[in-house]
Protein backbone atom coordinates (compact mmCIF):
# COMPACT_ATOMS: atom_id res chain seq x y z
CA UNK A 1 0.00 0.00 0.00
CA UNK A 2 2.80 2.54 1.23
CA UNK A 3 2.06 6.31 0.99
CA UNK A 4 0.37 8.30 -1.60
CA UNK A 5 1.46 10.69 -3.67
CA UNK A 6 0.49 13.97 -1.25
CA UNK A 7 1.53 12.31 1.85
CA UNK A 8 5.08 11.40 0.05
CA UNK A 9 5.61 14.80 -0.47
CA UNK A 10 5.53 15.46 3.03
CA UNK A 11 7.90 12.58 3.59
CA UNK A 12 10.33 14.33 1.28
CA UNK A 13 10.17 17.34 4.04
CA UNK A 14 11.03 15.02 6.67
CA UNK A 15 13.68 13.23 4.89
CA UNK A 16 15.65 17.00 4.40
CA UNK A 17 15.41 17.60 8.36
CA UNK A 18 16.59 14.42 9.32
CA UNK A 19 19.96 15.42 9.73
CA UNK A 20 19.71 18.75 11.44
CA UNK A 21 17.07 17.27 13.72
CA UNK A 22 19.60 14.37 14.76
CA UNK A 23 21.65 17.19 16.56
CA UNK A 24 18.69 18.91 17.87
CA UNK A 25 18.19 19.32 21.66
CA UNK A 26 14.34 19.75 21.81
CA UNK A 27 13.45 21.69 25.37
CA UNK A 28 10.92 19.91 27.57
CA UNK A 29 8.65 22.33 28.39
CA UNK A 30 8.27 24.50 31.69
CA UNK A 31 5.31 23.28 33.78
CA UNK A 32 3.57 26.59 33.15
CA UNK A 33 3.63 25.94 29.55
CA UNK A 34 2.43 22.27 30.39
CA UNK A 35 -0.01 23.69 32.01
CA UNK A 36 -1.02 26.15 29.52
CA UNK A 37 -1.33 23.70 26.14
CA UNK A 38 -3.18 20.95 28.48
CA UNK A 39 -5.75 23.32 28.86
CA UNK A 40 -6.25 24.60 25.78
CA UNK A 41 -5.67 21.29 23.79
CA UNK A 42 -5.98 18.09 25.84
CA UNK A 43 -9.70 16.69 25.26
CA UNK A 44 -10.17 16.13 29.07
CA UNK A 45 -10.75 20.12 28.87
CA UNK A 46 -13.64 20.13 26.94
CA UNK A 47 -16.31 21.03 29.75
CA UNK A 48 -19.32 19.93 27.52
CA UNK A 49 -17.54 15.90 27.46
CA UNK A 50 -18.55 15.49 30.84
CA UNK A 51 -21.44 15.69 33.01
CA UNK A 52 -21.89 15.23 36.52
CA UNK A 53 -22.81 11.52 37.92
CA UNK A 54 -26.10 11.78 39.08
CA UNK A 55 -26.62 8.66 41.65
CA UNK A 56 -24.13 7.12 44.04
CA UNK A 57 -21.46 7.83 46.35
CA UNK A 58 -19.98 10.04 43.61
CA UNK A 59 -22.88 11.96 42.69
CA UNK A 60 -22.23 15.27 41.67
CA UNK A 61 -18.34 14.46 40.47
CA UNK A 62 -17.88 14.64 36.87
CA UNK A 63 -17.33 12.18 34.48
CA UNK A 64 -17.32 11.48 31.04
CA UNK A 65 -20.52 11.43 29.21
CA UNK A 66 -20.17 7.65 28.40
CA UNK A 67 -19.51 6.51 31.86
CA UNK A 68 -22.18 8.67 33.21
CA UNK A 69 -24.93 7.00 30.62
CA UNK A 70 -23.20 4.14 32.23
CA UNK A 71 -23.53 4.50 35.82
CA UNK A 72 -26.84 6.04 35.22
CA UNK A 73 -28.42 3.01 33.54
CA UNK A 74 -30.78 0.26 34.59
CA UNK A 75 -28.98 -3.19 35.19
CA UNK A 76 -29.48 -6.56 32.49
CA UNK A 77 -31.21 -8.70 34.57
CA UNK A 78 -34.41 -7.96 36.73
CA UNK A 79 -33.19 -8.87 40.39
CA UNK A 80 -37.08 -9.81 41.03
CA UNK A 81 -36.92 -12.78 38.09
CA UNK A 82 -33.24 -14.32 39.32
CA UNK A 83 -33.32 -17.56 40.75
CA UNK A 84 -30.44 -17.45 43.31
CA UNK A 85 -31.33 -20.22 45.13
CA UNK A 86 -29.19 -22.77 42.87
CA UNK A 87 -25.64 -21.81 43.41
CA UNK A 88 -23.46 -23.14 40.06
CA UNK A 89 -20.18 -22.84 42.10
CA UNK A 90 -19.16 -22.47 44.97
CA UNK A 91 -15.57 -21.06 45.97
CA UNK A 92 -13.41 -19.39 48.57
CA UNK A 93 -12.44 -16.87 45.80
CA UNK A 94 -14.26 -15.34 42.85
CA UNK A 95 -11.98 -13.23 40.49
CA UNK A 96 -13.56 -11.40 38.04
CA UNK A 97 -11.48 -10.75 34.80
CA UNK A 98 -8.70 -13.09 33.48
CA UNK A 99 -6.09 -10.07 32.04
CA UNK A 100 -3.14 -9.65 33.55
CA UNK A 101 -4.64 -8.35 37.41
CA UNK A 102 -7.27 -11.07 37.81
CA UNK A 103 -4.88 -13.69 36.86
CA UNK A 104 -1.14 -12.32 39.43
CA UNK A 105 -4.38 -12.24 42.07
CA UNK A 106 -4.79 -16.09 41.62
CA UNK A 107 -1.34 -16.64 41.41
CA UNK A 108 -1.07 -14.25 44.72
CA UNK A 109 -3.73 -15.70 46.50
CA UNK A 110 -2.74 -19.67 45.98
CA UNK A 111 0.84 -18.59 46.82
CA UNK A 112 -0.93 -17.46 50.24
CA UNK A 113 -2.26 -20.40 51.36
CA UNK A 114 -5.43 -20.82 49.48
CA UNK A 115 -6.40 -24.33 47.60
CA UNK A 116 -6.62 -24.05 43.71
CA UNK A 117 -9.72 -25.52 43.77
CA UNK A 118 -11.27 -23.09 46.04
CA UNK A 119 -10.03 -20.29 43.66
CA UNK A 120 -12.15 -19.38 40.15
CA UNK A 121 -11.19 -17.15 37.44
CA UNK A 122 -14.74 -16.21 35.59
CA UNK A 123 -13.67 -13.70 32.30
CA UNK A 124 -15.51 -12.50 29.48
CA UNK A 125 -13.47 -13.53 26.64
CA UNK A 126 -10.66 -15.90 26.59
CA UNK A 127 -8.06 -16.10 29.38
CA UNK A 128 -5.71 -13.41 28.79
CA UNK A 129 -7.47 -11.53 26.18
CA UNK A 130 -7.02 -7.88 27.45
CA UNK A 131 -5.13 -4.62 27.76
CA UNK A 132 -2.60 -6.94 30.13
CA UNK A 133 -1.46 -8.73 26.71
CA UNK A 134 -1.45 -6.14 24.36
CA UNK A 135 0.90 -3.68 26.55
CA UNK A 136 3.85 -3.41 23.88
CA UNK A 137 6.64 -0.42 25.31
CA UNK A 138 7.59 -2.22 29.18
CA UNK A 139 7.39 -2.11 32.69
CA UNK A 140 8.90 0.23 34.97
CA UNK A 141 10.94 -0.83 38.11
CA UNK A 142 14.12 0.89 39.65
CA UNK A 143 16.43 -1.35 39.65
CA UNK A 144 19.67 0.20 38.42
CA UNK A 145 22.49 1.83 40.71
CA UNK A 146 21.53 5.25 39.53
CA UNK A 147 17.64 4.78 40.03
CA UNK A 148 15.65 4.26 43.02
CA UNK A 149 12.28 3.87 44.07
CA UNK A 150 11.80 7.58 45.77
CA UNK A 151 12.60 8.90 42.37
CA UNK A 152 9.91 6.49 40.41
CA UNK A 153 7.70 7.45 43.46
CA UNK A 154 8.55 11.61 42.75
CA UNK A 155 7.85 10.82 38.78
CA UNK A 156 4.67 8.97 39.09
CA UNK A 157 3.26 11.56 41.59
CA UNK A 158 4.24 14.38 39.24
CA UNK A 159 3.18 12.63 36.18
CA UNK A 160 -0.25 12.10 37.85
CA UNK A 161 -0.67 15.68 38.54
CA UNK A 162 -0.37 15.42 42.36
CA UNK A 163 -3.56 13.68 42.25
CA UNK A 164 -2.34 10.24 43.03
CA UNK A 165 -2.82 8.66 46.33
CA UNK A 166 0.19 8.70 47.81
CA UNK A 167 0.05 4.80 49.91
CA UNK A 168 -0.76 3.19 46.71
CA UNK A 169 2.62 4.88 44.60
CA UNK A 170 4.51 3.97 47.70
CA UNK A 171 2.92 0.29 46.94
CA UNK A 172 3.84 0.41 43.22
CA UNK A 173 7.17 1.46 43.14
CA UNK A 174 8.44 -0.59 46.26
CA UNK A 175 7.24 -3.80 45.00
CA UNK A 176 8.25 -3.22 41.75
CA UNK A 177 12.05 -4.41 41.18
CA UNK A 178 10.55 -8.30 43.43
CA UNK A 179 7.71 -8.10 40.69
CA UNK A 180 10.42 -8.27 38.02
CA UNK A 181 12.70 -10.53 40.12
CA UNK A 182 9.16 -13.02 40.57
CA UNK A 183 8.82 -12.66 36.25
CA UNK A 184 12.45 -14.23 36.28
CA UNK A 185 12.01 -16.60 38.38
CA UNK A 186 9.00 -17.73 36.54
CA UNK A 187 10.91 -17.55 32.79
CA UNK A 188 9.49 -13.95 31.04
CA UNK A 189 12.73 -12.98 28.61
CA UNK A 190 13.39 -9.13 29.38
CA UNK A 191 15.73 -7.79 27.48
CA UNK A 192 18.85 -8.01 28.24
CA UNK A 193 23.16 -7.25 27.23
CA UNK A 194 25.44 -9.70 26.19
CA UNK A 195 26.94 -9.49 30.34
CA UNK A 196 23.06 -10.66 31.40
CA UNK A 197 21.99 -6.84 32.65
CA UNK A 198 18.39 -5.89 31.45
CA UNK A 199 18.31 -2.93 29.30
CA UNK A 200 16.47 -0.20 30.53
CA UNK A 201 14.95 2.96 28.37
CA UNK A 202 13.57 5.84 29.42
CA UNK A 203 9.62 6.69 28.90
CA UNK A 204 7.82 10.01 28.71
CA UNK A 205 7.97 12.13 32.17
CA UNK A 206 10.97 9.69 33.53
CA UNK A 207 14.05 10.77 35.32
CA UNK A 208 15.84 7.79 34.71
CA UNK A 209 15.86 4.65 32.51
CA UNK A 210 13.84 2.78 34.19
CA UNK A 211 11.60 0.63 31.61
CA UNK A 212 12.22 -2.96 31.11
CA UNK A 213 11.06 -4.00 27.70
CA UNK A 214 10.67 -8.18 26.32
CA UNK A 215 11.00 -6.40 22.69
CA UNK A 216 7.76 -4.71 21.93
CA UNK A 217 5.99 -7.70 23.58
CA UNK A 218 5.72 -7.22 26.81
CA UNK A 219 2.48 -7.34 27.51
CA UNK A 220 2.02 -10.69 25.63
CA UNK A 221 5.56 -12.09 26.83
CA UNK A 222 4.41 -11.91 30.62
CA UNK A 223 0.97 -12.98 29.62
CA UNK A 224 2.45 -15.98 28.42
CA UNK A 225 4.16 -16.67 31.51
CA UNK A 226 1.54 -16.21 34.68
CA UNK A 227 -0.92 -17.72 32.24
CA UNK A 228 1.27 -20.92 32.05
CA UNK A 229 1.63 -20.74 35.57
CA UNK A 230 -2.33 -20.06 36.19
CA UNK A 231 -2.50 -23.37 34.41
CA UNK A 232 0.11 -25.39 35.44
CA UNK A 233 -0.85 -25.17 38.94
CA UNK A 234 -4.55 -26.09 37.73
CA UNK A 235 -6.59 -22.80 38.50
CA UNK A 236 -9.96 -22.56 37.02
CA UNK A 237 -11.12 -20.37 34.19
CA UNK A 238 -14.71 -19.72 33.24
CA UNK A 239 -14.16 -17.99 29.47
CA UNK A 240 -16.62 -16.20 27.68
CA UNK A 241 -18.58 -15.85 31.14
CA UNK A 242 -18.72 -12.31 32.31
CA UNK A 243 -20.20 -10.95 35.52
CA UNK A 244 -23.35 -8.76 35.11
CA UNK A 245 -23.89 -8.39 38.82
CA UNK A 246 -22.26 -8.42 42.22
CA UNK A 247 -24.29 -10.44 45.27
CA UNK A 248 -24.79 -9.16 48.53
CA UNK A 249 -25.56 -9.73 51.77
CA UNK A 250 -26.16 -6.89 53.77
CA UNK A 251 -23.29 -4.68 52.08
CA UNK A 252 -21.12 -7.66 52.10
CA UNK A 253 -20.27 -8.95 48.47
CA UNK A 254 -20.84 -12.78 48.66
CA UNK A 255 -20.79 -13.79 44.93
CA UNK A 256 -21.87 -13.13 41.42
CA UNK A 257 -24.11 -13.27 39.32
CA UNK A 258 -22.35 -14.28 35.52
CA UNK A 259 -23.86 -14.92 32.03
CA UNK A 260 -22.48 -17.75 29.88
CA UNK A 261 -22.29 -15.76 26.12
CA UNK A 262 -21.97 -18.88 24.35
CA UNK A 263 -25.02 -20.87 26.26
CA UNK A 264 -26.90 -17.76 27.29
CA UNK A 265 -27.15 -19.70 30.78
CA UNK A 266 -27.08 -17.44 33.99
CA UNK A 267 -24.17 -18.86 36.76
CA UNK A 268 -24.51 -18.07 40.29
CA UNK A 269 -21.27 -18.07 42.44
CA UNK A 270 -20.86 -18.12 45.79
CA UNK A 271 -17.36 -16.68 47.38
CA UNK A 272 -16.08 -16.01 50.24
CA UNK A 273 -14.57 -12.49 48.45
CA UNK A 274 -14.55 -11.10 45.27
CA UNK A 275 -11.95 -9.77 43.21
CA UNK A 276 -12.58 -7.07 40.80
CA UNK A 277 -9.86 -7.25 37.82
CA UNK A 278 -11.89 -6.31 35.14
CA UNK A 279 -9.76 -3.89 33.43
CA UNK A 280 -10.81 0.03 31.40
CA UNK A 281 -13.36 1.57 29.21
CA UNK A 282 -11.89 2.03 26.19
CA UNK A 283 -14.29 0.58 24.47
CA UNK A 284 -16.78 3.10 24.97
CA UNK A 285 -14.56 5.32 22.89
CA UNK A 286 -15.15 8.64 24.85
CA UNK A 287 -15.37 11.59 22.97
CA UNK A 288 -15.21 9.42 19.72
CA UNK A 289 -11.78 8.88 19.73
CA UNK A 290 -10.53 5.52 18.61
CA UNK A 291 -8.86 3.29 21.26
CA UNK A 292 -5.94 0.73 21.71
CA UNK A 293 -7.83 -1.32 23.80
CA UNK A 294 -9.36 -4.93 24.12
CA UNK A 295 -12.93 -5.59 22.84
CA UNK A 296 -13.80 -6.54 26.46
CA UNK A 297 -13.00 -2.83 27.79
CA UNK A 298 -16.53 -1.84 28.32
CA UNK A 299 -16.73 -0.21 31.91
CA UNK A 300 -18.37 -3.16 33.50
CA UNK A 301 -16.36 -3.55 36.84
CA UNK A 302 -16.94 0.59 37.12
CA UNK A 303 -20.85 -0.36 36.60
CA UNK A 304 -21.38 -3.18 39.10
CA UNK A 305 -18.83 -2.21 42.09
CA UNK A 306 -20.78 1.72 42.06
CA UNK A 307 -23.90 -0.47 42.43
CA UNK A 308 -22.48 -2.36 45.71
CA UNK A 309 -21.44 1.35 47.03
CA UNK A 310 -18.08 1.79 46.14
CA UNK A 311 -16.48 5.10 45.58
CA UNK A 312 -14.88 5.91 42.18
CA UNK A 313 -11.95 8.68 42.05
CA UNK A 314 -10.62 11.02 39.11
CA UNK A 315 -12.69 10.19 36.89
CA UNK A 316 -12.68 13.41 34.84
CA UNK A 317 -9.60 12.25 33.00
CA UNK A 318 -8.97 9.92 30.57
CA UNK A 319 -5.37 8.74 29.24
CA UNK A 320 -5.33 9.32 25.38
CA UNK A 321 -1.71 7.87 24.43
CA UNK A 322 -0.28 10.94 22.22
CA UNK A 323 0.58 7.79 19.24
CA UNK A 324 -2.36 5.91 18.35
CA UNK A 325 -1.84 4.39 14.33
CA UNK A 326 -3.71 7.20 11.75
CA UNK A 327 -2.71 5.73 8.56
CA UNK A 328 -3.35 3.24 6.90
CA UNK A 329 -7.23 2.92 7.72
CA UNK A 330 -7.08 -0.49 9.02
CA UNK A 331 -4.97 -0.17 12.17
CA UNK A 332 -6.26 3.45 13.14
CA UNK A 333 -6.16 3.78 16.69
CA UNK A 334 -3.48 0.67 17.01
CA UNK A 335 -1.10 1.71 19.46
CA UNK A 336 2.51 3.02 18.17
CA UNK A 337 4.70 1.70 21.44
CA UNK A 338 5.76 5.19 23.49
CA UNK A 339 9.57 2.96 22.74
CA UNK A 340 9.54 4.16 19.29
CA UNK A 341 10.17 7.68 20.71
CA UNK A 342 11.90 5.85 23.83
CA UNK A 343 14.59 4.78 21.17
CA UNK A 344 14.75 8.09 19.36
CA UNK A 345 12.17 9.25 17.03
CA UNK A 346 11.09 12.50 16.75
CA UNK A 347 7.26 13.50 16.02
CA UNK A 348 7.13 15.43 13.01
CA UNK A 349 4.82 18.13 11.45
CA UNK A 350 3.97 18.11 7.97
CA UNK A 351 7.35 20.80 6.46
CA UNK A 352 9.38 18.06 8.60
CA UNK A 353 9.78 20.41 11.93
CA UNK A 354 9.74 19.10 15.53
CA UNK A 355 7.71 20.54 17.59
CA UNK A 356 7.69 18.98 20.77
CA UNK A 357 10.22 16.73 23.17
CA UNK A 358 9.33 13.52 22.03
CA UNK A 359 9.10 12.40 26.07
CA UNK A 360 6.73 15.10 27.90
CA UNK A 361 4.44 13.07 30.25
CA UNK A 362 1.60 11.44 27.86
CA UNK A 363 -1.22 13.96 28.40
CA UNK A 364 0.71 16.59 27.54
CA UNK A 365 2.37 15.00 24.57
CA UNK A 366 -0.97 13.96 23.24
CA UNK A 367 -2.31 17.57 23.75
CA UNK A 368 0.94 19.08 21.41
CA UNK A 369 0.00 16.91 19.02
CA UNK A 370 -3.64 17.86 18.75
CA UNK A 371 -2.44 21.58 19.05
CA UNK A 372 0.11 20.56 15.71
CA UNK A 373 -2.78 18.92 13.76
CA UNK A 374 -6.18 21.64 14.77
CA UNK A 375 -4.34 24.74 15.67
CA UNK A 376 -1.41 25.29 13.85
CA UNK A 377 -3.03 22.99 10.95
CA UNK A 378 0.77 21.52 10.11
CA UNK A 379 -0.77 17.72 10.51
CA UNK A 380 -1.04 15.69 7.39
CA UNK A 381 -4.07 14.30 5.78
CA UNK A 382 -4.91 11.29 4.73
CA UNK A 383 -6.81 10.49 1.91
CA UNK A 384 -9.31 9.67 4.10
CA UNK A 385 -9.69 12.96 6.26
CA UNK A 386 -7.86 11.70 9.09
CA UNK A 387 -5.24 13.76 10.15
CA UNK A 388 -1.81 13.23 12.30
CA UNK A 389 1.79 13.59 12.59
CA UNK A 390 5.14 12.26 11.45
CA UNK A 391 6.62 9.86 13.82
CA UNK A 392 10.31 9.68 12.18
CA UNK A 393 11.17 6.42 12.48
CA UNK A 394 14.06 6.12 10.40
CA UNK A 395 15.89 8.18 13.29
CA UNK A 396 16.22 4.66 15.37
CA UNK A 397 18.61 3.09 12.70
CA UNK A 398 20.38 6.36 12.13
CA UNK A 399 20.62 6.54 16.42
CA UNK A 400 21.14 3.06 17.03
CA UNK A 401 22.34 1.57 13.68
CA UNK A 402 20.70 -0.60 11.33
CA UNK A 403 18.18 -3.35 12.35
CA UNK A 404 17.59 -1.94 15.83
CA UNK A 405 13.87 -1.47 14.47
CA UNK A 406 13.24 -5.31 13.33
CA UNK A 407 15.14 -6.44 16.78
CA UNK A 408 13.87 -3.98 19.09
CA UNK A 409 10.36 -3.10 17.96
CA UNK A 410 9.57 -6.20 15.78
CA UNK A 411 5.52 -5.97 16.59
CA UNK A 412 5.25 -2.49 14.90
CA UNK A 413 7.27 -3.62 12.42
CA UNK A 414 5.78 -6.27 11.67
CA UNK A 415 1.97 -4.57 11.70
CA UNK A 416 3.59 -1.77 9.08
CA UNK A 417 4.79 -4.26 6.69
CA UNK A 418 1.82 -5.87 6.36
CA UNK A 419 0.25 -2.65 4.95
CA UNK A 420 3.57 -2.29 2.65
CA UNK A 421 4.94 0.26 5.00
CA UNK A 422 8.61 0.08 5.92
CA UNK A 423 8.69 2.21 9.26
CA UNK A 424 13.15 1.67 8.67
CA UNK A 425 12.80 3.78 5.63
CA UNK A 426 9.76 5.97 5.78
CA UNK A 427 8.18 7.47 9.20
CA UNK A 428 4.61 6.61 10.20
CA UNK A 429 1.64 8.83 10.88
CA UNK A 430 0.12 9.25 14.13
CA UNK A 431 -2.57 11.14 16.34
CA UNK A 432 -3.74 10.75 20.23
CA UNK A 433 -5.83 7.43 21.03
CA UNK A 434 -7.97 6.35 23.79
CA UNK A 435 -5.42 4.35 25.50
CA UNK A 436 -6.35 4.07 29.56
CA UNK A 437 -8.56 4.92 32.55
CA UNK A 438 -6.50 6.73 34.77
CA UNK A 439 -9.36 6.76 37.43
CA UNK A 440 -11.78 4.22 38.56
CA UNK A 441 -13.04 2.45 42.38
CA UNK A 442 -11.02 3.12 44.80
CA UNK A 443 -9.07 0.99 47.09
CA UNK A 444 -6.66 1.20 49.94
CA UNK A 445 -3.16 0.08 50.63
CA UNK A 446 -4.23 -3.31 50.59
CA UNK A 447 -6.47 -3.56 47.53
CA UNK A 448 -9.66 -3.54 49.63
CA UNK A 449 -12.41 -1.22 47.58
CA UNK A 450 -13.99 1.80 49.66
CA UNK A 451 -17.55 3.19 49.95
CA UNK A 452 -18.85 5.78 51.44
CA UNK A 453 -18.13 4.52 55.28
CA UNK A 454 -14.74 2.77 54.98
CA UNK A 455 -14.33 -0.72 53.53
CA UNK A 456 -16.64 -2.82 51.25
CA UNK A 457 -16.62 -6.32 52.95
CA UNK A 458 -15.67 -8.89 50.76
CA UNK A 459 -14.61 -6.77 47.80
CA UNK A 460 -11.14 -6.55 46.82
CA UNK A 461 -10.18 -5.00 43.04
CA UNK A 462 -6.75 -4.32 41.49
CA UNK A 463 -6.14 -3.07 38.00
CA UNK A 464 -6.85 -0.95 35.06
CA UNK A 465 -10.42 -0.52 37.52
CA UNK A 466 -8.88 0.72 39.59
CA UNK A 467 -8.24 4.65 40.46
CA UNK A 468 -5.46 6.50 42.66
CA UNK A 469 -2.78 5.05 41.50
CA UNK A 470 -1.99 6.92 38.73
CA UNK A 471 -3.49 10.46 39.41
CA UNK A 472 -4.67 12.23 36.33
CA UNK A 473 -2.00 11.05 34.13
CA UNK A 474 -0.72 7.46 33.88
CA UNK A 475 2.90 7.05 32.79
CA UNK A 476 4.14 4.57 30.91
CA UNK A 477 5.22 1.33 32.01
CA UNK A 478 3.41 1.77 35.26
CA UNK A 479 0.66 -0.38 34.06
CA UNK A 480 2.15 -3.54 33.77
CA UNK A 481 3.35 -2.60 37.42
CA UNK A 482 -0.01 -1.50 38.47
CA UNK A 483 -1.80 -4.62 37.75
CA UNK A 484 1.34 -6.96 39.13
CA UNK A 485 2.01 -4.89 41.89
CA UNK A 486 -1.99 -4.87 43.17
CA UNK A 487 -2.86 -8.27 41.61
CA UNK A 488 -0.68 -9.25 44.32
CA UNK A 489 -1.66 -7.76 47.15
CA UNK A 490 -5.18 -8.41 46.41
CA UNK A 491 -4.24 -11.83 46.07
CA UNK A 492 -2.78 -11.86 49.44
CA UNK A 493 -5.54 -9.56 50.72
CA UNK A 494 -8.43 -11.65 49.53
CA UNK A 495 -6.76 -15.23 50.45
CA UNK A 496 -6.18 -14.13 54.30
CA UNK A 497 -10.20 -12.35 54.52
CA UNK A 498 -11.03 -15.74 53.24
CA UNK A 499 -9.53 -17.58 55.98
CA UNK A 500 -11.51 -15.43 58.76
CA UNK A 501 -14.56 -15.40 56.96
CA UNK A 502 -17.54 -17.53 56.31
CA UNK A 503 -20.10 -16.86 53.30
CA UNK A 504 -23.01 -14.90 53.49
CA UNK A 505 -26.60 -14.88 51.77
CA UNK A 506 -26.63 -14.51 48.17
CA UNK A 507 -29.09 -11.31 47.54
CA UNK A 508 -29.50 -8.36 44.47
CA UNK A 509 -30.90 -5.86 47.75
CA UNK A 510 -28.18 -3.62 46.54
CA UNK A 511 -29.27 -3.61 42.77
CA UNK A 512 -33.69 -3.22 43.84
CA UNK A 513 -32.19 -0.31 46.08
CA UNK A 514 -30.61 1.02 43.18
CA UNK A 515 -33.19 0.78 40.68
CA UNK A 516 -35.56 2.80 42.73
CA UNK A 517 -32.82 5.89 43.15
CA UNK A 518 -32.95 5.42 39.02
CA UNK A 519 -37.06 5.83 39.09
CA UNK A 520 -36.76 8.96 41.27
CA UNK A 521 -34.25 10.14 38.72
CA UNK A 522 -36.60 9.36 35.48
CA UNK A 523 -33.62 7.61 33.87
CA UNK A 524 -35.21 6.08 30.83
CA UNK A 525 -35.97 2.47 31.67
CA UNK A 526 -34.03 1.10 28.54
CA UNK A 527 -30.62 2.12 29.68
CA UNK A 528 -29.07 -1.21 30.56
CA UNK A 529 -25.53 -1.81 31.82
CA UNK A 530 -22.93 -3.04 32.15
CA UNK A 531 -22.39 -3.08 28.17
CA UNK A 532 -20.51 -6.46 27.60
CA UNK A 533 -19.49 -5.58 23.97
CA UNK A 534 -19.19 -2.19 22.20
CA UNK A 535 -22.14 -0.93 20.83
CA UNK A 536 -20.91 0.44 17.26
CA UNK A 537 -24.10 0.68 15.59
CA UNK A 538 -24.71 4.27 14.29
CA UNK A 539 -21.78 5.58 16.80
CA UNK A 540 -19.38 8.19 15.57
CA UNK A 541 -16.52 6.19 16.26
CA UNK A 542 -13.34 6.25 14.45
CA UNK A 543 -14.44 9.81 12.71
CA UNK A 544 -12.23 11.17 10.00
CA UNK A 545 -11.78 14.46 11.84
CA UNK A 546 -12.24 14.65 15.37
CA UNK A 547 -14.84 17.61 15.63
CA UNK A 548 -12.77 19.34 17.96
CA UNK A 549 -12.06 23.12 17.60
O1 LIG B 1 3.44 2.95 24.67
C1 LIG B 1 3.32 1.86 25.19
O2 LIG B 1 4.00 0.89 24.89
C2 LIG B 1 2.32 1.72 26.24
C3 LIG B 1 2.70 1.41 27.43
C4 LIG B 1 1.84 1.70 28.57
O3 LIG B 1 0.72 2.17 28.37
O4 LIG B 1 2.29 1.51 29.69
Amino acid sequence: MSYPEEMRKSIEKVEETRDERLGLEINRMSLEEREEILKKFHPDYRPEAKREIGIGPNKGDLAPNEVVDLLESYPIVDPEEVDLSQVDYDVSLLIIGGGGAGTVAALWAHYSGLPVEEILISTKLRHGDSNSIMAQGGIQAADKPDDSPVLHYLDVMGGGHFANKPELVRELVLNAPSILKWHEDLGVMYDKDEDGNMLTLPGGGTCRNRLHSAKDYTGMEIMRVIRDEARNLGIEVLEFSPAVELLTDNGRVTGALLWNMETNQYYVIRAKAVILATGGFGRLHIQGYPTTNHYGATADGLVMAYRVGARLRDMDSVQYHPTGAAYPEQIVGLLVTEKVRGLGAQPVNREGEAFVHPLEPRDVEAAAIIRECYERRLGIETPTGMVGVWLDTPMIEEIHGKGTIESKLSAMYRMYSRFGIDMTQDPILVFPTLHYQNGGVEIDEKARVLGESGVIDGLFAAGEVTGGVHGKNRLMGNSLLDYNVFGKIAGESAAKYCKSNGKGRLTLDHVIRYMEALKKMGVPENRKSPLILPDYRGKKVLMRTLDLF
